[in-house]
C-alpha cells in the first residue's frame, strides 16, 4: 500500500513539472504580454504606429550597454534587469537615449501584467531569440537572395528545387535540359503540370497556375532559358531552398 501511494506521488510531481514548462514558454508569453507595444519580428516588418522600440532593438541595445560578452551574464546580468525594469520602469534605469525616451515616454509599468516568473521565461527567450550573429547570417541569405535573377527567386520561394537542380536530373528533370525546349511547352507545363513527357521520372510535376500568376510563369520560363544558355555552375547552391530568415512565423 505504502508503495502505491509513493508511485502516485512521483507521477503526480511528474505531471506539475511538465506543467510548469508549458505554462512559462517565453515566445508565447512575450506575445500576449509584450506585442501591443513592441514590434517582435527579427528584423521588425513596420516602424509606423510605433508606442515602443522593437524588441530586436531593446535587445541589441541592452545586450550592447551591459558589455555581455558571455552567455552567464544571460543569467546574472540580462534576465534580472528585464524583470526588474518591467515591473518597475523609470527613467534612469533606462538605458534608451533620451531622444527616444522623449518619443516613447517611459515604459508604463506592466505590475499586474505579468509575475517575476512569467518575466524569467520571456526574458530568457528574448536573450537567445534577438541573437546579433544569427541576425548577421539571416541579413547575408536575404542579401543573396535578393541579388538572384527574379526567376530564381520565384521558382525558390516556390519549391521548384525540392525536385529540381539547375544542372543535375533530380526528381524532376535539370533546368538546363528543360530550357532545350520550346518556350510555350514550358508554361504550359508549369501552368498546368504533366506526367510522363520525360522518360525515367515518376513523380508529378504538379500544376501552378493557381498559385502562380500568369507574368510569373512567363519570368519562370525566360529565366529556365537564360539559365540554360550559361556555363555550368552551382554558384547557388549554398543558398537553401527555404526562405531562411522567415524566423516569425
Ligand atoms: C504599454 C506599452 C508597453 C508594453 C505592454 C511593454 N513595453 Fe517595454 N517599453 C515600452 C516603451 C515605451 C519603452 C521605451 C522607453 C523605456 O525605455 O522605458 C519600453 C522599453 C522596454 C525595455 C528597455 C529598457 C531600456 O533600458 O532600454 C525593455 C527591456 C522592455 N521594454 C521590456 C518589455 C517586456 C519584456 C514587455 C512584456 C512583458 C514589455 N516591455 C511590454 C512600452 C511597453
Ligand atoms: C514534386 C516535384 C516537382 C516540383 C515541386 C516541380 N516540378 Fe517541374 N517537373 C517535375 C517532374 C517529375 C517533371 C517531368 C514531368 C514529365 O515527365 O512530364 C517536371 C518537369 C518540368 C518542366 C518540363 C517542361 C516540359 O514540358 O518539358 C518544367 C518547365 C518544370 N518542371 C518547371 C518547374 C517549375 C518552374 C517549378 C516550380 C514552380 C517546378 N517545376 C516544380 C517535378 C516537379
Amino acid at each position: 500500500m505504502y508503495y502505491i501511494y509513493l508511485i502516485a506521488a512521483l507521477l503526480l510531481t511528474g505531471c506539475m513539472d511538465s506543467k510548469n514548462k508549458v505554462k512559462f514558454d517565453g515566445e508565447t508569453l512575450i506575445e500576449q504580454k509584450c506585442a501591443m507595444c513592441h514590434n517582435l519580428k527579427m528584423p521588425p516588418d513596420t516602424y509606423e504606429d510605433e508606442k515602443a522600440p522593437p524588441m530586436m532593438a531593446v535587445v541589441f541595445h541592452l545586450k550592447d550597454f551591459m558589455k555581455i560578452t558571455v552567455d552567464d551574464e544571460k543569467f546574472s546580468k540580462f534576465i534580472p534587469f528585464v524583470q526588474d525594469y518591467v515591473i518597475n520602469p523609470s527613467r534612469d534605469k533606462s538605458y534608451c537615449d533620451k531622444e527616444s525616451l522623449k518619443t516613447y515616454g517611459v515604459m508604463p509599468s506592466q505590475k499586474g501584467n505579468v509575475t517575476k516568473d512569467e518575466l524569467e521565461a520571456i526574458a530568457s527567450y528574448m536573450y537567445d531569440f534577438y541573437d546579433q550573429q544569427k541576425y548577421l547570417e539571416q541579413m547575408q541569405a536575404k542579401a543573396a537572395f535578393d541579388a538572384l535573377p527574379k526567376g530564381e527567386q520565384i521558382a525558390r520561394k516556390n519549391g521548384c528545387f525540392n525536385c529540381h537542380t539547375l544542372n543535375k536530373k533530380g526528381v524532376g528533370p535539370s533546368f538546363s535540359e528543360i530550357s532545350k525546349r520550346d518556350a510555350k511547352e514550358i508554361i504550359d507545363t508549369i501552368s498546368n503540370g504533366s506526367h510522363g513527357k520525360w522518360e525515367g521520372f515518376h513523380v508529378m510535376m504538379p500544376a501552378f497556375k493557381i498559385k502562380l500568376t500568369q507574368e510569373n510563369i512567363v519570368t519562370l520560363q525566360k529565366w529556365i532559358q537564360e539559365e540554360g544558355k550559361k556555363e555550368k555552375t552551382n554558384k547557388t547552391a549554398e543558398i537553401p531552398a527555404q526562405t531562411p530568415w522567415k524566423v516569425k512565423k
